[in-house]
């Protein structure tokens, strides 16, 4: 088929074809209502492919640069909202290519020489994900800003530490805080495993078994600031394990912030009183005048949900595909994009909701006193005096049941009443307060104050390494950036 003959059709692939596709297959078939989304890493690819096919001279660098100067045309008609993406030309990769051509004629159809759609979509979805990844990794960053910041603010309220939502220990709430920020350092730690695992070139793999032609498969992974080219051409155009890896990283992040949310939730209720939400970040009943609702929190645990939801359906559209690109591999986009979005809003509204929250110290150090939070460090005092630790379990737990049964809490037992269970209580006062409980657990890791601030001091460096790690990979994607501007 001459390239005239090709601008004759619809579809660039017209010469087999005798009749067009039905509307409903377009329809079903489109994926340009979504993929437009990375028309940008689109056009760089193609920009970056054809200087690498000029460089090893298997097109005029004619051609090549009428390509890249035409490309650049397309690029600035979809940012001006110019481009008409129409169904028919079905995808970005044939909508960019169709314009493309309308703008500099026969050279365009040199541009997908030693190219497949398959090659072309990988690589442009890896590229718009690493900049996804890098994206949530600085909105991580924030909350995990924001949870040391509340933390700061009160460093020295305590609430009590709950297990099976019992009251169970008092804990400073600055070293709750901090247990957030230990999960979202993980998840930053996954987020950028992932990069490393998605930051790789597929290009050059063609269809499925690579090209027939010399390229410099290397040239063209560098110019978009991928690590790397993949190294199995059949595993490049079927690959789609770095979306399931950010899905999944993403699928625990909203796990551990819908922990967080819940917490808020439970922490605004009359019941606990921990919180008074700032009217900005709550909502009001419709009907009840007297409610002031959680609703942010309420959303942020319950959007977990569509999260999870798409990495079950990115790991099912996976499941029991043969080698190597098929038509299901499409449906990786619209899942992933929902998932970044919803994780990008979420990001977003945490650290201004997070620093506008009152905390009421002293209704948490309240209710941790209450509750015998103290019992273990009863017990403990009574080891610390020679006893065995079941047995003073066992004294320990006979004097909360006494406790229970009185209607009286430890600090109400009189001399007589502690010597009625063991001399050591009475002589010499185990601790009774909440503040007494968390100082006498100054070890690392521990609620004690002055572990709790030596591991604040530490966490400026540990979330540093990793925007360490995310200024040069912000600077290395910006090199697609350059491509496109010509600069
Ligand atoms: N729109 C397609 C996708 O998103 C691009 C690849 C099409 N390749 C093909 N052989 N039909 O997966």
């Amino acid at each position: 088929m001459s390239e005239s003959e090709s601008q004759s059709t619809t579809k660039l692939w017209g010469g087999r074809f005798s009749r067009p596709t039905d509307a409903l297959v377009d329809e079903l078939n489109a994926s340009i209502g979504f993929d437009q989304r990375f028309a940008k890493q689109d056009i760089a690819g193609s920009i970056a492919h054809s200087r690498m096919l000029a460089r090893q001279q298997i097109i005029s660098q004619e051609d090549q640069d009428q390509i890249e100067q035409g490309l650049r045309q397309v690029w600035s008609e979809i940012q001006a909202g110019r481009h008409e993406f129409r169904l028919s030309d079905e995808d970005i990769h044939l909508s960019v290519e169709a314009r493309l051509r309308e703008i500099i004629g026969p050279a365009a159809g040199r541009l997908h020489t030693a190219r497949s759609r398959n090659d072309q979509v990988a690589t442009d979805l890896r590229m718009w994900c690493r900049e996804a990844i890098l994206m949530l990794s600085a909105g991580i960053l924030d909350v995990a800003d924001s949870l040391v910041e509340t933390g700061d603010r009160y460093p020295d309220a305590i609430l009590p530490g709950y297990t099976h939502l019992q009251r169970a220990q008092p804990v400073l709430l600055r070293h709750h805080m901090l247990a957030y920020v230990e999960m979202l350092l993980r998840d930053l730690d996954r987020l950028r495993d992932a990069y490393r695992r998605t930051n790789q070139c597929p290009l050059g793999a063609g269809a499925l078994a690579g090209v027939t032609y010399p390229l410099d498969r290397q040239f063209t992974s560098d110019l978009l600031g991928f690590d790397q080219p993949v190294a199995n051409s059949l595993d490049a155009v079927s690959d789609r394990d770095f979306v399931i890896d950010t899905l999944a990283s993403c699928a625990q992040i909203s796990m551990h912030l819908s922990r967080l949310a819940e917490e808020i939730v439970l922490w605004s209720t009359p019941e606990f009183g921990f919180i008074e939400l700032d009217d900005a970040f709550a909502t009001g009943s419709s009907i009840m005048p007297q409610k002031k609702n959680p609703d942010v929190a309420e959303l942020i645990r319950g959007k977990t949900g569509r999260v999870y939801g798409h990495l079950m359906a990115m790991l099912t559209v996976s499941k029991g595909l043969p080698l190597t690109y098929n038509k299901d591999l499409q449906e990786d986009k619209e899942g992933l994009f929902d998932t970044i979005d919803t994780l990008a809003m979420i990001l977003r509204v945490l650290p201004p909701m997070l620093s506008s929250t009152t905390f009421r110290p002293e209704v948490m150090e309240r209710s941790a006193g209450g509750g015998f939070a103290l019992a273990t460090d009863i017990a403990d005092h009574l080891v610390k005096k020679g006893l065995a630790f079941r047995e003073a379990h066992e004294i320990v737990g006979s004097v909360v049941g006494y406790c229970v049964e009185q209607g009286k809490d430890f600090p109400d037992l009189s001399d007589d009443e502690w010597r009625s269970y063991s001399d050591l209580l009475a002589d010499d006062k185990p601790p009774l307060t909440p503040r007494d409980a968390i100082e006498a657990r100054n070890m690392p890791g521990g609620t004690g104050s002055s572990a709790v601030a030596d591991a604040r001091a530490e966490l400026p460096t540990r979330l540093d390494e990793f925007r360490g790690w995310m200024n040069v990979e912000n600077e290395r994607v910006q090199s697609i950036d350059a491509l496109i501007s010509g600069e």
